[in-house]
């Protein structure tokens, strides 16, 4: 059994190790380095392997073999921001999402169910498509710890999207910014 002083040296040495890597190549392999989260390429233009906060720049076998975005994604459609819009790509076929990692279980089935959220203020309705979120997430992702699963029941407004929480769990972090593409979510008629 590890007794408790044997984890956390072991962390330590793999901490300094990997600090200790990264200074001897002059580059931000640090703590502020991994957590950009730019790995999701959701803004501007594709971010080189090595820059994206989740691969190891200095695995240099690593960085010689895998394909870069630039490259990869270079015919997925971007919406007016020139950032890439992931429901198109996936509608138009370009990439075909495993459902787990043998790619052995059955795609999900997509729920077509739209719910409208009034309190806009000035701003037109937000209009929530179920689809394309089912396309790659299970209900479980949102029903309940987000959102109970009742037209109504969730009271939020913009702020609470804007600091992570509701909508803000996933846009701004997997999905594509609630500070841009306003109209991508208030999507409804101009009141
Ligand atoms: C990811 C989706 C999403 C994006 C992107 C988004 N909103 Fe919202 N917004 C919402 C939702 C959901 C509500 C809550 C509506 C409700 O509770 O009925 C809301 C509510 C609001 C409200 C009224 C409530 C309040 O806090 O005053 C305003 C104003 C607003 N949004 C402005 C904006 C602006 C401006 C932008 C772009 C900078 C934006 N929103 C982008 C989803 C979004
Ligand atoms: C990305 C998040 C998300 C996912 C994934 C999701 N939902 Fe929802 N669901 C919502 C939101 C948001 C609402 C509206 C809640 C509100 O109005 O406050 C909602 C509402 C509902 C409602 C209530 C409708 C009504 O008229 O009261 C049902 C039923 C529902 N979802 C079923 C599902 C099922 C089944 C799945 C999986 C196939 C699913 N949802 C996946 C976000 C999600
Ligand atoms: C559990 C994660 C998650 C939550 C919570 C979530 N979304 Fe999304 N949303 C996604 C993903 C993933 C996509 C697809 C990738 C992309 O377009 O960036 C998406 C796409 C969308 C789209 C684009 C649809 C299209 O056809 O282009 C809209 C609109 C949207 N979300 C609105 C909302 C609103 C409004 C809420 C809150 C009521 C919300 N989402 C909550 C993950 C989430």
């Amino acid at each position: 059994m590890l007794n408790k002083i044997a984890v956390p040296l072991i962390l330590i040495v793999i901490c300094s190790t990997a600090l200790a890597a990264g200074k001897d190549k002059e580059n931000k392999f640090d703590g502020e380095f991994w957590n950009q989260g730019t790995h999701f390429q959701l803004t501007g233009e594709a971010i080189a392997i090595g820059e994206d906060g989740i691969h190891d720049p200095t695995n240099d076998s690593a960085m010689a073999s895998l394909q870069q975005p630039e490259e990869a994604m270079a015919d997925f459609p971007r919406d007016d921001f020139g950032l890439l819009n992931w429901v198109k790509t996936l509608d138009s076929g370009l990439i075909t999402p495993r459902t787990d990692m043998f790619g052995i279980m059955d795609p999900p089935t997509p729920l077509d169910l739209n719910i409208t959220f009034t309190n806009t203020g000035a701003m037109p309705n937000v209009i929530f498509p179920h689809r394309p979120h089912t396309l790659w997430l299970d209900c479980l992702n949102c029903h309940p710890a987000i959102f109970k699963q009742k037209r109504g029941a969730n009271k939020f407004n913009m702020t609470d999207v804007f600091s992570g929480r509701f909508c803000g769990v996933c846009h701004g972090k997997v999905s594509f910014s609630p500070t841009r593409n306003c109209m991508r979510c208030h999507s409804g008629p101009a009141k």
